[in-house]
């Protein structure tokens, strides 16, 4: 019989400490909801000590999101593990994880402490998060450059106190596969009680080899993945979720492990998490990569138009990668749109639909062929633009060659319309400057600017994310149209707006 491999999702937690990325509440629990649909057993919701906006973020989700168990983050102290408690409590299954080094290099430069003192911290912290819940996950950081005599010591000691997880983290990327597999056998065979707990593996990208030591560890015996979506994380990043999950899927007869994933889910999760996090998916990333299913060679396309396996080893529709088919046209009703959106998990308030069949239409009239991800692209910008003081009222720029681009932009806010115009490198450029200069928003600065297209064709939507930098501080925004410089200045309205929601349009 095929065991069970839990997948520990941790996309809102290390996934978030992804250089530049930055989730607000409303984001990540759109994302957590989305994780819940694609069936993780858990969800890392974050650090709740952190940071008040961590902590919100955390309530929320265990407030709001069901079936997953919903972790949260604890150094071994007493303070964190309180927040992380407090934060956990509205939900219905809760996990505290708990952590500190083992490693010689992390005791003496960043703990300063010796190993009788960590391996106290470990147990008083294990036992002090039990009061809170009986499901207690004790990560020992660093595990991987600890002494393994010293590391099974604190295993066993953390088991006696009662975890229930414990986990092996590869916190710097520094094993291989072979190796990291050899030492997962290594703790099964000497830390007493192990077989009676989860044994779990975090493993980081630094070497490219995040997602082949986690399957290693599960050859050997671990049966929980610690995974982000995408392949987010510190650096370079975690285990990437949708490549664990397919390869455990795809060579069932040689792991003989299956998780609980629904892979329908998995397209959409990994779109979703990009668009909101900011960051781009490679076109050659495995399994959601833009060209993971393309095939360019005569002899390929040949092979795939007479039987699709001699070069597909996944099925695109299994993780709901073929979804673009085309789905509504110009004559579609609002009814239409509405069960579309239903169907594809969207459940839009009234004022949300009629705003989003607006622009449905305005999108059909422009483009022959409108799929689902055009709708969902229009639909979250939708819902992510709602709440902005101020709208785009109109756009015009002037640009070629041999002329300086102009724009003059107008932005409305509770029925006021700003004008402005500005010139500029290019037309996105100068239509950037005539809303800094109507919001005299002189102190952020563009710090990272992305366009792509949703669908293929020359009528693609182009979907514009922007990171903007205010202080010390990184904003995202993001922009959607079938015309890029309009694309552009929405995504930095947006990105705009966010910053003076959180600091004030005075500080600005
Ligand atoms: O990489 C790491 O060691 C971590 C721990 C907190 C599990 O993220
Ligand atoms: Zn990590």
């Amino acid at each position: 019989m095929e065991e069970r491999v839990y997948i520990f999702d941790t996309t809102l937690r290390d996934g978030e400490q992804t250089p530049g990325v930055s989730l607000n509440t409303e984001e990540k629990l759109g994302i957590a909801r989305q994780l819940a649909r694609l069936n993780v057993d858990v969800i890392e919701a974050g650090f709740p000590v952190a940071s008040p906006g961590d902590f919100d973020a955390v309530q929320t989700i265990a407030r709001e999101v069901k079936g997953p168990v919903i972790c949260a983050l604890a150094r071994a102290n007493k303070n964190d593990i309180d927040r992380a408690a407090e934060a956990l409590k509205p939900a219905e299954r809760k996990r505290i994880h708990t952590f500190i080094a083992t490693s010689d290099i992390h005791l003496k430069y960043k703990l300063k402490k010796s190993r009788e003192e960590v391996l106290k911290l470990a147990v008083e912290a294990v036992k002090y998060a039990k009061q809170y819940t009986d499901d207690v996950e004790f990560s020992a950081e660093d595990a991987s450059r600890s002494d393994l005599n010293f590391l099974c010591d604190v295993l066993e000691a953390a088991i006696e106190a009662g975890a229930t997880v414990i986990n092996i983290p590869d916190t710097v990327g520094y094993a291989v596969p072979a190796e990291f597999g050899e030492f997962i056998r290594a703790i099964r065979q000497r830390v007493k009680k192990i077989d009676q707990v989860v044994l779990s593996v975090h493993c980081h990208n630094d070497l490219g080899l995040a997602v082949s030591n986690s399957l290693a560890a599960v050859q050997a015996g671990a049966n929980q993945v610690e995974v982000a979506v995408n392949g987010l994380g510190e650096r370079a990043g975690n285990a990437a979720l949708e490549e664990i999950v397919m390869a455990l899927y795809t060579k069932q007869n040689f792991f003989n492990r299956k998780t609980g994933i629904r892979y329908q889910e998995i397209y959409r999760t990994s779109r979703m998490v990009s668009s909101l996090a900011g960051v781009q998916v490679q076109p050659n990333k495995a399994v959601v990569g833009k060209n993971a299913f393309l095939h360019e060679s005569g002899i390929h396309q040949d092979g795939v138009l007479k039987e699709r396996t001699t070069y597909e080893i996944m099925n695109p529709e299994l993780i709901g990668a073929s979804r673009d088919n085309i789905v509504l046209g110009k004559h579609s009703g609002r009814h239409a749109l509405r069960e579309r959106l239903a169907e594809l998990g969207y459940n839009l308030k009234e004022e949300e639909l009629d705003k989003a069949f607006a622009r449905f239409k305005e999108l059909a009239d422009r483009k022959k062929e409108v799929t689902d991800l055009d709708i969902e692209a229009l639909v979250k910008n939708e819902i992510r633009i709602s709440g902005d003081l101020y709208q785009l009222a109109y756009l015009q720029f002037y640009s070629g060659t041999n002329i300086i681009p102009t724009a003059t932009v107008g932005l409305k806010r509770n029925g006021q319309t700003f004008e402005e115009a500005a010139c500029g490198d290019g037309p996105v450029d100068a239509a950037f400057h005539a809303i800094d200069k109507i919001l005299g928003a002189h102190h952020i600065a563009l710090d990272d600017y992305n366009l792509s297209a949703i669908t293929g064709g020359k009528d693609a939507l182009g979907e514009v994310t922007v990171r903007v930098r205010y202080q010390d501080r990184y904003f995202i925004g993001r922009g959607v149209s079938t015309d890029v410089v309009e694309a552009s200045v929405k995504a930095y309205l947006n990105a705009v707006n966010i910053v003076i929601q959180e600091v004030g349009e005075d500080a600005l």
